[in-house]
């Protein structure tokens, strides 16, 4: 079996607020997906940006929104950052009682459906929703804030995760966040991932879209094609 082409996604939380538009065309081209953490000072302590700032920057690239709510309540919030164009909408587990009905609300607005799986999440009572979403993230740090250690031990999840849709044949993406650099994306890949979010490691690089390409290469060489 082919594994698909690994997606290497790009988080603005490490890049310069007040040049955002010009860091985002840095990855242009380059990148496959632009990861966009949106955090509400409840869910995680932290807070970024919402749904005007979103849509703003939407105008402002061509480059797929990958969005990935911290918040809570998102059945209130995450169908319009589908609306608003967002490629995928990605939401915690832990902050939603029916992952499943809002994956099919962000599903009918045009985008692809992500659950996220939060660092003290296990992933089992989660894995027969699987076939309503097109992506799953684990995190492999606690969610909340950029630029933090990235945790091997997490990778047991991606590994089961990959199990899981491999046996089920799932069309899922398997997201890794927090700590992807060049000496971790390996690992993530061999485990199982196929899709990639670095912050620190791309807007922390003198030259980002080069930093992209770095990693792109490491992740072809290792992601998985059994
Ligand atoms: C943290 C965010 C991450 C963050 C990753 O909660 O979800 O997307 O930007 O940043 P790095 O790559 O620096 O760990
Ligand atoms: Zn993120």
């Amino acid at each position: 079996m082919t594994a698909p082409a690994p997606i290497i996604a790009p988080s603005i939380l490490a890049a310069d607020f007040a040049r955002l538009a010009d860091e985002v065309r840095a990855v242009e081209g380059v990148a496959d997906w632009l990861h966009v953490d949106v955090m509400d000072n409840h869910f995680v302590p932290n807070l970024t940006i919402g749904l005007p700032v979103v849509q703003s920057l939407l105008a402002a690239t061509e480059l797929p929104f990958d969005v990935h709510l911290m918040i809570e309540d998102p059945r209130r919030w995450a169908p319009a950052y589908a609306d608003a164009g967002a490629y995928n909408v990605t939401f915690h587990a832990e902050a939603s009682d029916n992952p499943v009905a809002l994956a099919k609300d962000l599903r009918a607005a045009g985008a692809k459906a992500g659950l996220a799986i939060d660092r003290d999440t296990p992933l089992e009572p989660y894995l027969e929703l699987l076939p309503s979403f097109d992506t799953l993230l684990i995190m492999t740090i606690k969610a909340g804030f950029g630029g933090q250690r990235f945790i091997p031990g997490l990778l047991d999840k991606v590994r089961l995760a990959r199990r899981h849709a491999d046996a089920g044949h799932l069309e899922l993406r398997i997201e890794v966040d927090g700590g992807i650099a060049a000496d971790t994306i390996e690992a993530a890949a061999q485990a199982g991932a196929d899709a990639f979010v670095a912050g620190t490691a791309v807007y922390g690089a003198s030259d980002p879209g080069a930093a992209v390409t770095a990693l792109r290469g490491l992740a072809e060489r290792s992601v998985r094609t059994t």
